[in-house]
């Protein structure tokens, strides 16, 4: 039988790109709500969506991810990143759905030196990153059946997200400055949809083998937001005067981890994955 897989949030960028892969995928029944035909802060609404389609899979990329609107909207930010996570979770367990989290390296502080396994303990240094570490909690604490998924800097052609905005700064003006000392690896946010749509088919197809826990996925390599526009810029052609400059040039009201590359050893072990370089996918 072809798994039916719900997928939330389905017009941010991570939605988009699962709609995008989608049709690669015929073994599967995607079904995708946006946060109009879902909201997932209201319970009623998603026993109604439950009931309906009765979804193998639930794949939540719906989040509140203004990082920095969020140190003045805490109470919008639980709602959507803990709250519904929590509601969603409880639908799951009700009708035995494996849930596929989506979540973030801003569950970290950014002190390591090396990249963050899944056992690093998180410290969240932002109201973004608390409410996400909150959801992945609060899905802990009521499901044994979850993936939850950490990925970081998401770009791609859909949505809001730094290459776009890279993109957008570079046809107004003739020099950017862009921060050195905050280092990370970017993700594609299609090699993301793709990788959770892997999850599914091995889950599937292993009924009896036990996968379900934290992972990380994002590209492989690492680099800081000056190199990364750097090759944004080489890639599309663009001549412009880009300079580095420190976070202490750049205040922004959430703080943001100086370092937060993810280990991929186990996403990659355990499904068989192979991960482009972040420099190969832009
Ligand atoms: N973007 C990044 O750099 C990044 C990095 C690390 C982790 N992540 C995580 O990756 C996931 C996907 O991120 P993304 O880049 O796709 O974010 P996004 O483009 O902001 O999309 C989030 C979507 O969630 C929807 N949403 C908000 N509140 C909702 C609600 N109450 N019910 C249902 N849907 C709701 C939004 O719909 P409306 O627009 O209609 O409100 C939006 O379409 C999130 O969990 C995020 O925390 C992202």
């Amino acid at each position: 039988m072809r798994p039916v897989v719900l997928v939330t949030g389905a017009n941010g960028q991570l939605g988009q790109s699962l709609r995008f892969v989608a049709d690669k995928y015929s073994q599967i029944d995607f079904v995708f709500c946006d946060s109009k035909a879902l909201d997932i802060t209201l319970k009623v609404e998603i026993a109604s969506v439950f009931n309906t389609i009765k979804p193998d899979f639930c794949i939540n990329t719906a989040a509140y991810t203004a990082v920095d609107k969020a140190e003045s909207e805490p109470d919008k930010a639980t709602a959507i990143n803990v709250t519904g996570a929590k509601n969603l979770a409880e639908a799951c367990k009700e009708f035995k759905t494996k849930l596929i989290h989506v979540s973030t390296d801003f569950v970290f502080d950014g002190n390591a030196k090396t990249p963050y396994t899944e056992e690093a303990i998180p410290n969240p240094q932002s109201v973004y990153g608390q409410t996400k570490l909150d959801g992945e909690e609060a899905i802990q604490s009521i499901l044994q059946d979850y993936f939850i998924v950490r990925t970081s800097w998401v770009y791609s052609q859909f949505g809001n997200n730094f290459m776009k905005t890279m993109l957008r700064l570079a046809r107004e003006r003739n020099e950017l400055a862009v921060v050195d000392d905050q280092i990370g690896t970017p993700t594609h946010a299609v090699d993301l949809a793709n990788v959770l749509v892997q999850i599914i088919l091995y889950t599937s197809k292993n009924p009896e083998i036990n996968t379900y826990g934290i992972y990380n996925f994002s590209n492989e390599g690492a680099c800081s937001w000056f190199d990364f526009a750097q090759k944004i810029f080489e890639v599309n052609n663009i001549k412009i005067d880009l300079q580095p400059i420190p976070s202490s040039k750049y205040p922004t009201p959430a703080h943001r981890p100086r370092y937060s590359v993810l280990d991929k050893s186990k996403i990659k072990k355990t499904f068989d994955i192979e991960i482009k370089t972040w420099d190969e996918t832009i």
